[in-house]
């Protein structure tokens, strides 16, 4: 049965092959089902650079969009992902399936340079069916522009033994001191469980916990170095994990009244408003006269407030 996509490829002339596989879950696992490495599932990510105006952007596999490097390339200060309804409509595919090939609408592609000089494997507009191809006949028939537009992947693991030197130091660094009150306790990050974001063996991001009571883990500290780039929401989604795995009804964090930054973050991830103790954060600062007195914004640094996420 054909697709769009290889009723295209057909069309421009394209010598492929047609892969037909199983669900996958994963881009390993779709890696695995092709029978090649994870640089050669070639991503199609759809960008959206305004109203009713997209980009095709092909990524290797193993890298991520470097947001920076498109947006310096295109010169433009904004770009987003469309909603998958929005990139249904604009390309005629469902989310999981796109493909340049076949698209409804013919947007310009670019491709990560990458991608060249090998036989790559590309989506084919349905679940489980991919084509494989000569990268660059297939660059050519979508007359693809080629640039650096890519970073390595971020990735997520768990913080060991061999850790916690590090975090001390950075801790400090974020926090202003080894030691965080919360609820009017003392805890030490940095010799908690956690997660580490991490790009090229770099530390980009960081999520200490503790499990309280069998049912609720709790955030201690969640920070990304770089923001913006998805490294907070990987974060929350591993202790999500994290919790499910654990048996916990769900995830609990404190922040406090200044850190309207994180109260969007956080409701916007589906946390609820749980609790509120006035004046928690002046009662710490007696303990720990280091927390400043004005906090984000130049809002006055007072009040705890806790929030919750069901998992
Ligand atoms: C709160 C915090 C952890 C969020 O981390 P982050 O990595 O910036 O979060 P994300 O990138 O996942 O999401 C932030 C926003 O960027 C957007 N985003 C993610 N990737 C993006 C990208 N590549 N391009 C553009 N926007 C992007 C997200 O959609 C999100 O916007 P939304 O809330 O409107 O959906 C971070 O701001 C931080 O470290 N703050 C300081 C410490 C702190 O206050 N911690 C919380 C204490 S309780």
């Amino acid at each position: 049965m054909s697709t769009p996509a290889l009723a295209a490829a057909e069309a421009v002339g394209l010598a492929h092959r047609v892969i037909r596989h199983g669900p996958v879950g994963s881009l390993a696992e779709a890696a695995r089902a092709r029978g090649v490495a994870p640089a050669d599932v070639v991503k199609t990510l759809v960008v959206r650079r305004g109203s009713d105006d997209f980009l095709f952007v092909l990524v290797p596999g193993d890298r991520v969009i470097s947001w920076p490097k498109l947006r310096g390339l295109l010169g433009v200060s904004r770009l987003s992902m469309p909603d998958s309804e929005v990139a249904r409509q604009a390309t005629g595919y469902e989310r999981g399936t796109i493909t340049p090939l076949g698209s409804v609408r013919p947007w310009p592609v670019i491709a990560d340079e990458r991608v060249r000089g090998r036989e790559i494997t590309l989506g084919a507009g349905e679940h489980g069916l991919a084509l494989a191809a000569d990268a660059d006949e297939i660059l050519q028939a979508l007359d693809a522009s080629v640039a650096d537009i890519s970073d390595p992947e971020i990735t997520i693991r768990s913080v060991s033994e061999g850790d916690r030197p590090m975090l001390a130091w950075l801790v400090t660094e974020l926090w202003g001191s080894e030691v965080v009150a919360v609820r009017g306790t003392s805890l030490r990050p940095a010799e908690m469980a956690g997660f580490i974001a991490e790009q090229s063996g770099r530390l980009v991001g960081l999520l200490t916990y503790q499990l309280l009571g069998g049912d609720t883990l709790e955030i201690v500290t969640l920070n990304a170095l770089d923001r913006r780039r998805g490294i907070g929401t990987m974060l929350i989604d591993a202790a999500a994990a994290k919790a499910r795995r654990s048996g916990c009804r769900e995830i609990r964090l404190t922040t406090t009244n200044d850190n309207v930054d994180a109260l969007r973050f956080y409701q916007r991830r589906g946390f609820r408003l749980a609790e509120l103790r006035p004046g928690a954060v002046d009662q710490a600062r007696r303990q720990k006269p280091e927390i400043p007195l004005v906090g984000d914004y130049g809002i006055p640094l007072r009040d705890e407030i806790d929030l919750t996420l069901p998992v």
